[in-house]
């Protein structure tokens, strides 16, 4: 665990020293939760959106994008029951004055029962050797039984709490584990309470509660709000998709865990109108997509997972996220859920305008109901970087051995693709040509052009930022028009002519290779 800490506090400061993430506001102590994207953070972010917009809107004959507005009317926020139960159970300890989300307690104690049966698994595995058979152990090992019992009963008592809004009862279930305040130590809390994680503003010119708006907590309503526009100007036919990618904002209690949890994020969602009856097959189906989508951009099967949800949300009659192991444990990285009819149902109900869909296969009017897909970009950027941060080993120009950062995100996510460096600086010959080189491939794709320090340092710094491919100039390019090209994760060298450095670069970072 310690490792693991130390792990991901690299990883944060990799981020700010190479000009990916910084805090937002720094110059004044910064604002907490809230994130700003550097210059290599903004082409990761939009490299990983990039290739969401086109898995689901290009490739796809019905999924269709829109971009809609932040601000929508406040009765949007009624019907879709955010008014009313978007809320998080919050509690303070009287000693630290902290605040924390009940459930989050709960679940962290919960973390640390499954980090110990990880331990007990691991301790047995290297007794057994190859002969161990972890899931046999898990139903036998008295100890482990014990653990994973004690962990079933308290998830199930939490879930029904949350589903049921029993607050008196999460208080209860923190008092009976005997969970202290990390930062006081004390045990002394106040009662559990509900805290709406919706943002409010108001409107210039209309006073009081008529004027309040909300900054969306989620991209959805903005889907569903224009659900027939879109069916009706796009002609599509049910089943059909609507995308969206776009900010959203939420008050969260404890924003912790650097962009995993921010009050201003970004979303890459998508709703699936279908049929009524037909939603657990098209859920079924978009799990599975989903699942796809994660593993070709190379996150090793082991480090992704589904996740039932344990109390389904207002809106929900099935509901998994996809998790990632991320430096901190498994969390969610995706949510997929079938949403039913619930969102246009009210909507229609409380606009009085028909939110409904003839279909012509059974000559029938009805409410589609609505299987949706929803990431968040930044726990997608923080999963892809966390996976892709390596310290290594390997041979410096002189053969010995030496340490480098490097990121080895799949060439598609990468923010440069190709580094274009002449060898020495002062050589204008070098330069020239070099640059020539640079202003040939750079309409097709993000390279950049570097002669700064020793050819060697200037190499590191491709592999901290994640550069596929750099291409050397050298004094053999000046007589034959080679140059070299390095390649990041094997560091393999080679010497190709000028004019293939384009179609190697290209051929390294296309999309369609994850298709
Ligand atoms: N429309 C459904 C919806 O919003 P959600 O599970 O609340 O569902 C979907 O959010 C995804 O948005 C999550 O899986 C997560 O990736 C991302 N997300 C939610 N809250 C976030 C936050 N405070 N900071 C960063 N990402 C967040």
């Amino acid at each position: 665990m310690a490792n693991q800490e130390d792990q991901f506090k690299k990883l944060v400061a990799h981020c700010k020293e190479y000009g990916f993430i910084f805090q937002s506001s720094e110059i004044y102590d910064g604002l907490a939760a809230t994130y700003d994207y550097g210059p290599y953070g903004v082409e990761l972010k939009n490299n990983i959106k990039e290739y969401w917009w086109k898995s689901m809107v290009y490739h796809h004959e019905n999924i269709v994008g829109i971009d809609a507005a932040i601000f929508m009317h406040p009765r949007t926020w009624k019907a879709s029951g955010h008014v009313d139960a978007f809320n998080d159970p919050m509690i303070d300890n009287k000693d630290s004055k902290k605040r924390y989300r009940a459930d989050v307690l709960v679940e962290e104690y919960l973390d640390k029962i499954e980090q110990k049966v990880n331990k007990e698994l691991a301790k047995a595995a290297k007794r057994f050797g190859d002969s161990f058979d972890a899931a046999m152990y898990r139903q036998t090992n008295p100890r482990v039984k014990g653990y994973l019992e004690k962990h079933a009963t308290i998830a199930k008592r939490l879930a029904t709490a949350m589903t049921n809004s029993d607050l008196d009862d999460m208080k209860a279930l923190i008092e009976e584990l005997e969970i202290a305040c990390p930062v006081s130590g004390s045990r002394n809390w106040t009662e559990v309470r509900q805290f709406n994680l919706m943002f409010s503003t108001q409107l210039g010119a209309v006073a009081g509660e008529e004027g309040k708006l909300y900054l969306r907590p989620e991209t959805a309503q903005g889907i569903f709000v224009n659900f027939l526009n879109v069916q009706k100007s796009s002609r599509q036919k049910l089943p059909f998709g609507i995308a969206q990618i776009g900010k959203a904002f939420r008050n969260e209690i404890v924003a912790r865990q650097f962009i995993f949890r921010m009050r201003e994020f970004e979303q890459m969602e998508m709703q699936f109108f279908v049929r009524p009856g037909t939603q657990k097959e098209w859920y079924e189906k978009w799990k599975a997509a989903r699942m796809q989508w994660h593993r070709a951009i190379g996150t090793p099967e082991d480090k992704l997972r589904f996740h039932d949800h344990d109390n389904l949300a207002h809106y929900a009659d099935a509901a998994v996220d996809i998790q990632f192991e991320f430096p901190f444990g498994f969390k969610e990285l995706e949510g997929i859920h079938s949403r039913t009819d619930f969102d246009l149902s009210s909507h229609q109900e409380l606009s009085g305008r028909k939110l409904q869909y003839f279909d012509p296969e059974i000559n029938e009017s009805y409410v589609p109901y609505v299987v949706e897909t929803s990431i968040g970009c930044d726990r997608m950027f923080l999963a892809a970087l966390s996976q892709a941060l390596r310290e290594e080993v390997v041979p410096d120009a002189e053969g010995k051995d030496a340490n480098r950062m490097v990121l080895k995100l799949h060439p598609v996510l990468a923010p440069v693709k190709c580094a274009v460096l002449p060898l020495l600086k002062n050589k204008e010959a070098l330069t020239t040509k070099a640059r020539e080189i640079f202003n040939r491939i750079k309409f097709s794709f993000n390279c950049q052009y570097d002669e700064k320090d020793a050819i060697g340092r200037r190499y590191r710094r491709q592999d901290a930022i994640g550069t596929p491919f750099c291409v050397t100039v050298d004094f053999e390019t000046l007589e034959d028009d080679t140059v070299t090209i390095r390649e990041r994760d094997s560091l393999a060298q080679r010497r190709i002519p000028i004019e293939q450095v384009e179609a190697v670069v290209l051929e390294g970072i296309d999309m369609r290779s994850l298709f």
